[in-house]
């Protein structure tokens, strides 16, 4: 799960937090291979990115953490975008209603909820926030 968070000042806190310490040393690593940024946009890659690894400005924004999305919430609320792909659907129904639920809390008002492509948003947390593009699973929360 990535989270960001905005701060009093409008500085960005990025919460990169995972269950598993193997993941979180790759995120800690934060080397990617050539092909992760085929689809990222030159402009952006030249501004955050120096020989495919992030600036050191940018990996000072993020705090690799471990993280049990099933006992805590997460740490910083409340955060302007939660991504969090590919991990709700490994969890029983009840479990992910409670997941979404912990999210919405979390985000700000008008932040966005991200979603794995086969992961859809569903019991009380479908009725607090704005679906905003199918596809791509993204949802708001109204401001
Ligand atoms: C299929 S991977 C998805 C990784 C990444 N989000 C992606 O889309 O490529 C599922 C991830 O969820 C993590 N995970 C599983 N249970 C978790 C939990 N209870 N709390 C936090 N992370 C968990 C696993 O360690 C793993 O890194």
């Amino acid at each position: 799960m990535l989270v960001l968070e905005t701060l009093g000042e409008r500085r960005a806190v990025i919460d990169a937090t995972d269950i598993d310490r193997l993941s979180l040393e790759r995120t800690q690593q934060a080397t990617y291979p050539h092909a992760a940024f085929t689809e990222m946009p030159v402009d952006l890659k030249r501004r955050y990115f120096r020989d495919d690894q992030p600036l050191p400005g940018v990996r000072q924004l993020v705090q690799v953490r471990q993280h049990d999305l099933t006992r805590e919430p997460p740490p910083h609320p409340p955060y302007d975008l939660i991504v969090c792909r590919n991990v709700a659907i490994y969890f029983e129904r009840t479990a992910q209603e409670r997941l979404f639920q912990v999210f919405v809390d979390a985000l700000a008002p008008g932040g966005v909820l991200l979603l794995g492509k086969v992961e859809t948003l569903f019991g009380p947390a479908r009725e607090r926030l704005t679906l905003v593009d199918p596809r791509e699973r993204i949802y708001t929360k109204p401001a």
